[in-house]
């Protein structure tokens, strides 16, 4: 069984600059929720209730996020503001929470190695916050990708179909189509040029990783952008055993650029949000 889910929120999130200066860009807010919060919810949806953050310098906000605010409570108790914390204090009385710190930016490959600590011995999710998926009403993805963890027991990706023109901002796979939107992963590149990727499935940031990633980690020279690449990894754990790639059902938006950051926001803004509801 799954119990945790890794939040890598160490990056530098330069596309949002000046805004990401002195605050983390996964506490930008999507409406009036910061886009962590969004991937937490799904996490714990899905059952994974022991939330590990690998947050870096300036990331301070996302801690006091996670922790009760007891002259905020004391204030709105009572009062007709409350329901706004309503969101916020499921997630605390749900979660638990665990955080490390990643002292230099290596890539995402280096943020989950350092995710080692919190996690164990253990097969896990990961949550890229700035990838905002919904499914409402429906199964999140995290949730999805956990029953079919349950089923194969190996790592798994999860992927959606993109214009060529994009593909080279993305990790990319090839694999056996085994029906069902699962794939069993033979090839993966990232970031490659359209004329070098081996299809327009693009990895998005969802993951489910069996423990044996980490010792795969550490043997992973640095890749593409002299990052150490988790796609490199992951390429290697499909060719000692096995990786799925899944194209999961839902919507997904890239909150890490800034048109899908407003798309995510109209979206919410017309189909999720309530008003008076936090
Ligand atoms: P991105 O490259 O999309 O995020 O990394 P970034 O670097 O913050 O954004 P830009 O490109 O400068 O605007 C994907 C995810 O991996 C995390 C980021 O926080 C983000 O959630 N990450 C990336 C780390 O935690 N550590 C790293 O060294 C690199």
């Amino acid at each position: 069984m799954i119990r945790k889910c890794l939040f890598p929120v160490a990056g530098y999130g330069t596309r949002f600059l000046p805004a990401t200066k002195s605050m983390p860009k996964e506490m930008l807010p999507i409406v009036n929720k910061p886009l962590v919060q969004y991937g937490v919810e799904e996490s714990i949806e899905a059952g994974l209730k022991q939330i590990a953050l690998v947050t870096g310098r300036g990331k301070r906000a996302i801690a006091d996020h996670f922790d009760i605010s007891f002259e905020l409570e004391n204030q709105i108790a009572g009062t007709s503001k409350e329901s706004y914390l309503t969101s916020i204090r499921k997630v605390l009385s749900e979660g638990t929470f665990m955080m490390t710190r990643q002292r230099e930016m290596k890539g995402l490959g280096h943020a989950i190695l350092t995710g080692e600590s919190l996690v164990g011995n253990e097969a896990f999710g990961v949550i890229l916050s700035d990838d905002l998926c919904v499914n409402p009403g429906e199964d999140g993805v995290m949730a999805q990708m956990v029953k079919l963890y349950n089923q194969f027991r190996c790592s798994i990706v999860a992927i959606q179909e993109v214009p060529m023109e994009n593909i080279e901002k993305y990790g990319v796979i090839a694999g056996d189509d085994m029906g069902g939107g699962l794939y069993r992963v033979k090839d993966m590149v990232e970031k490659p040029k359209a004329e070098d990727a081996p299809s327009n499935l693009a990895v998005i940031g969802r993951y489910i990783l069996t423990p044996d990633i980490f010792d795969i980690l550490r043997d992973t020279p640095p890749g593409k952008n002299g990052e150490i690449q988790l796609t490199d990894a992951l390429m290697t754990q499909a060719q000692n055993g096995c990786v799925l790639a899944y194209k999961f059902q839902g919507r997904r938006f890239d909150c890490g650029s800034v048109p899908g950051f407003i798309e995510a926001t109209n979206y919410v803004y017309e189909n999720i949000y309530q008003d008076g509801q936090g």
